[in-house]
């Protein structure tokens, strides 16, 4: 019998993480697969997993990006989803950047931002200003880290520019041209072994930014063949198996945002009644056949 356990991140407050895992759990019973659920703070990985357990599964569910935690089951001979490295690539929304552009895929002209530590001097005004000629303002803020739209920043003008870039010294962050035709919408495409699984659009009234958490609303859409292609490829470039890809619409066809590695797939279910941990279970059992 097929065996899986489900991680998810049980440091962070609220059950949403905990009912993500309900849907695999109650998409596996059927298929017969074997399911358990761990929060990735369980005294037990503190310890080396063969010490801890008496078996391990064949394959790990990761509703988390403790990529350490993923490697370490690598490590052990267990099928991870998503591997350890596509988790860490996948928090870096920097490194993300470079590997869409080596894989020539169109987003939003991103200018990274020097790397720094908590001592380092600010930016300089004239390096502000070669930031904001070449993108403009309005210009959109990201830093490397962070989820839910949190650490994603709306500057208007130079001035608050100089703010927010004074408050990230020490942080790995990166400047990006405001795609206005997007503004408050995206579409979250959800891809699983390279194929489009389940789509919906995020509007938001209140806020740039679409994310459902930041108080968007979700709505089924069908995707442009381009949407497509793109999510699938965007999926493809950082090597995610299982993958939400977050569009934005640009003025000549959709840009990629950004892919998560880790995609909550509650909001999806609730909004087109697709569990998208039906075909991330067809995809382990095929990859273990
Ligand atoms: N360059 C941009 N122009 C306009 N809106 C953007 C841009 N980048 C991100 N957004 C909006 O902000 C949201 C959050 O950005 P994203 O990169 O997906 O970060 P997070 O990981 O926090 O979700 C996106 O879903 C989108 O609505
Ligand atoms: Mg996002």
């Amino acid at each position: 019998m097929l065996t899986s356990w489900i991680i998810y991140n049980g440091t962070l407050p609220g059950t949403k993480f905990e009912r993500q895992a309900n849907l695999i759990t109650q998409a596996a019973e059927p298929l017969g697969i074997q399911t358990e659920t761990f929060r990735n703070d369980d005294v037990r990985f503190l310890l080396p997993l063969d010490e801890s357990f008496d078996a391990l599964p064949h394959a790990v569910f990761f509703f988390d990006k403790d990529a350490a935690l993923a490697e370490r089951f690598e490590a052990s001979g267990c099928l991870t989803m998503n591997r350890s490295d596509v988790i860490r690539l996948c928090d870096d929304k920097v490194a993300q950047t470079l590997a869409f552009q080596r894989a020539n895929l169109p987003i939003p002209e991103t200018i990274i931002a020097p790397k720094s530590f908590p001592k380092s001097v600010t930016l300089s005004d004239e390096a502000l200003r070669v930031v904001t000629e070449r993108l403009g303002l309005p210009l959109i803020v990201k830093e490397a880290h962070g989820s839910f739209g949190m650490t994603v920043y709306f500057i208007e003008t130079f001035e608050a520019l100089r703010r927010k870039v004074d408050a990230l010294v020490g942080r790995d962050f990166l400047f990006q041209r405001y795609v206005k035709e997007s503004h408050g919408r995206d579409v979250r495409v959800n891809v699983v072994g390279g194929r489009v699984v389940a789509a919906m659009k995020r509007t938001s009234d209140c806020d740039f930014r679409a994310n459902v958490t930041n108080g968007g609303r979700a709505e089924v859409v069908v995707l442009t063949e381009e949407e497509r292609t793109l999510a699938i490829r965007a999926a493809d470039a950082v090597g995610a198996t299982f993958a939400g890809v977050d569009l934005l619409y640009g003025a000549s066809g959709p840009l990629v945002c950004e892919v998560n590695a880790a995609a909550h797939i509650e909001n999806i279910y609730k909004t087109t009644g697709i569990n998208v941990a039906r075909p991330m279970l067809d995809y382990v059992r095929e990859v273990l056949r």
